[in-house]
């Protein structure tokens, strides 16, 4: 099988492109053409000039059907950028203007095509999210806005344990599948185990037409565009927009938010795009920062809510990029142990964006202070000031809408990683042992 080759214009870009694509297996190409094999159906395509030919494993030609994904090649490439992570940072505001823009219309949240009805909400009795990786990280933080907002208790499960934990799952769970790839095997696992349950599958997905996608009852694309670098970026901002937009319906729809929450939220949708720039232009700063501490080894981060969820994906990012040995805590359980590997000089990224939570992050960074460690802290632009009394270096973000700080806090923590990354040598779009789709157990 592997000697049939056929087309695809731009041979550069074609094996990155289905590379992207992840349970495809690209198989090879030359100026004719390009041929994939999707190893779980045992199917071959071969794409040549002149159109698209399918084989099943005895290469007998079979029919399948053509789903159109709206990508542009130029997103495959790295378009003078040094590394795909770095330009899909980048990327970020465009994404989320085209995963939010068709989303809000006249100030009103707008999910078309919605196979949840009035009545399955109201019967809603939980809602259970499952996800592998920054996916499940997402999931953290959409159970804090989910609960917030509709007062609907919700369970966040990692994939991998949610089929051998005999979840209690029956047709008024609404099951929330998130998966940038739409392949992960653990992720589709959990699926099938939900659906046999009777759950009702909603599913956040970037790569359209994928198995995860074809296999929900429901699919919220977060039309990020293709992402090749294997540590996420864009597509974990736009998982995390999507699912906080919907949680805002949600609550909207249960009556369970009041006016003017809701008008104020939908508003700071609308100003998210503009914002991530201003924290990306102010990119030079963070770039400083990791000069002064790309040394350290370990670092801590932590939080309390919204900010451990975002210490979590802070964390796996500098990890995944730059090896250096990373731990996200809740700040409150620091005592119960943590406490006792900070020392002199020990990195702690401190994380006070939750304005509700200020007071307990300051005293946290206190605490982490009083016993030698170096803090890098992470707040909102008002409180600047008070941070810098007593952190050593402080990163900031615009003020806004706490539904959304998440997804503004978190692009100065890939940027960290990045940059960290990025002087030690690290190997930044391809980091040792890892694979952008994971289609193992
Ligand atoms: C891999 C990737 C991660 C991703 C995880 C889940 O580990 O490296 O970036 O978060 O898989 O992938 P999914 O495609 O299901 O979101």
């Amino acid at each position: 099988m592997c000697g049939i080759v056929g087309f695809i214009g731009q041979e550069q870009a074609a094996p990155i492109l289905l590379e992207g694509l992840s349970r495809l297996e690209y198989r090879g190409y030359n100026s004719a053409g390009v041929a994939v094999f999707d190893a779980e159906a045992g199917t071959l395509a071969v794409l040549t000039r002149e159109g698209i030919r399918c084989y099943d494993h005895l290469m007998q030609p079979i029919e399948k059907e053509i789903v159109s994904i709206d990508w542009e090649i130029d997103a495959a490439e790295k378009g003078g950028y040094e590394h795909f992570m770095f330009k899909e940072i980048m990327e970020q505001p465009q994404a989320l203007r085209r995963c939010l823009s068709p989303r809000i219309r006249e100030g009103e949240v707008v999910f078309e095509n919605f196979s949840l009805s009035q009545a399955y909400i109201r019967n809603m009795s939980r809602i259970y999210i499952v996800a592998c990786g920054s996916s499940y990280h997402v999931g953290m933080v959409g159970k804090y806005h989910l609960e917030r907002l509709t007062r609907v208790p919700v369970e966040v499960a990692l994939a991998s344990e949610f089929r051998y934990m005999d979840p209690i799952v029956d047709e008024h769970t609404l099951v929330i599948v998130i998966s940038q790839s739409g392949e992960t095997l653990d992720t589709m696992a959990a699926l099938r185990e939900a659906r046999r349950l009777g759950a009702h599958i909603l599913s956040i997905v970037n790569v359209v037409g994928s198995s995860i996608a074809r296999e929900s009852d429901q699919v919220l694309y977060t039309w990020a565009g293709p992402e090749i670098a294997v540590a996420t970026t864009k597509a974990y901002t736009t998982q995390l927009a999507l699912l906080s937009l919907l949680a805002l319906w949600l609550g909207r729809q249960l009556g369970t938010v009041p006016d003017g929450e809701y008008r104020a939220a939908v508003t700071a949708f609308q100003e998210l795009p503009g914002k991530m720039e201003q924290v990306l232009s102010q990119r030079d700063d963070i770039q400083y920062f990791a000069s002064k501490y790309f040394n350290h080894n370990p670092i801590f981060f932590i939080g309390r809510n919204l900010d451990y969820a975002l210490g979590l994906e802070g964390s796996l990012k500098l990890k995944e990029i730059s090896y250096i040995h990373s731990e996200a805590y809740a700040s409150g359980e620091l005592k119960h142990g943590t406490i006792s590997l900070i020392e002199e000089g020990t990195l702690v990224v401190a994380l006070g964006t939750y304005g509700r939570l200020f007071s307990k992050a300051m005293s946290n960074v206190v605490e982490v202070k009083a016993r030698g460690a170096a803090v890098l802290a992470l707040t909102a632009e008002s409180r600047r000031e008070e941070m810098a009394r007593t952190a050593d270096a402080v990163m900031t973000i615009p003020d806004i809408h706490e539904l959304l700080l998440p997804c503004l806090g978190v692009v100065p923590l890939q940027l960290f990683a990045y940059y960290v990354a990025l002087m030690r040598g690290c190997d930044i779009d391809k980091p040792r042992n890892l694979a952008k789709s994971v289609t193992v157990e």
